[in-house]
């Protein structure tokens, strides 16, 4: 496997260098980051992207849900990130009711791109107009399926889903349909390894997992998570790299090294 060796110089990933490392086998690493001292760890390490996730409202804010983000937190959010960064590719979430009509997710989109320094944008659910709106407005977007945490409220708890069949088939036309609507990657949260498989193999575009088995083009946790930060429960799918590692870089370099060579997340952290 070829290390990435840190350069200030280096420009930052593209969606296509993304594209170009599904298309060659090569797996797709990805940590939240929400500050520029983390951001220089994460970007320094090699990381290749970084997602500025609503989950801030948890880990940073100390809310319970992500439901209080808002677009101003998340532009300074994304701010934070993007200035320290070299390389890697930055995405940052629409938070909850940012994206309730095309005109609104444009105007926010822009101010993550535009203010922020996203290049791309998230969003949870199988919002199809909404993504062909942005894509059509030059705005790269992220679809984001299986566990949608801006949904709490109807969920009632943070499960797993897409586990019995007519669910898994939802999400797979869910998938497709963001495909078609210009989505240029898919995060697939919480849902059974054997689904997660399928979609990377169906989709062309890269499918990042979280909770979504080591078949998948690549992986993202929450940084918090993975350091063993906070007083909370850490999800069974993520692992605590801080626990074998010497420092932060140390930790955040496993955690890279063993994406990239398909070592996390093994059965114990998958559905
Ligand atoms: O907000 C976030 O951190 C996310 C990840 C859980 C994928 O959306």
């Amino acid at each position: 496997m070829n290390q990435y060796v840190y350069d200030s110089k280096v420009k930052p990933l593209t969606v296509n260098d993304l594209l170009a490392m599904k298309q060659r086998g090569e797996k797709i690493s990805c940590l939240t980051a929400y500050d520029a001292g983390f951001s220089t760890l994460i970007d320094k390490v090699g990381v290749d992207m970084m997602l500025v996730g609503d989950s801030l409202g948890m880990v940073i804010q100390g809310h319970e849900t992500t439901l209080s983000v808002t677009i101003r937190d998340m532009v300074y959010h994304t701010r934070c990130v993007s200035t320290a960064r070299h390389r890697a590719f930055i995405i940052a979430d629409l938070p909850f009711m940012s994206y309730a009509t095309p005109l609104i997710a444009a105007k926010n989109a822009a101010k993550l791109i535009q203010l922020g320094g996203a290049q791309m944008v998230k969003l949870e659910g199988a919002r199809i107009e909404i993504v062909r709106f942005l894509v059509d407005q030059g705005i790269p977007v992220c679809g984001h399926l299986g566990l949608l945490p801006q949904l709490i409220n109807q969920l009632g708890s943070y499960k797993v889903q897409g586990k019995e069949p007519a669910d898994a088939a939802k999400i797979i036309a869910d998938a497709h349909q963001l495909q078609q609507a210009g989505a240029g990657l898919l995060v697939l949260e919480c849902v059974p390894a054997d689904l997660a498989r399928e979609i990377s193999i169906q989709l062309d575009i890269p499918v990042i997992g979280i909770g979504a088995g080591v078949a998948c083009d690549g992986q993202v946790l929450v940084l918090y998570d993975m350091l063993n930060i906070g007083s909370g429960k850490r999800p069974r799918f993520s692992r605590n790299f801080m626990g074998d590692a010497g420092s932060i870089e140390e930790a955040i370099n496993a955690y890279h090294q063993a994406v990239k060579q398909s070592r996390f997340p093994t059965a114990e952290h998958s559905f």
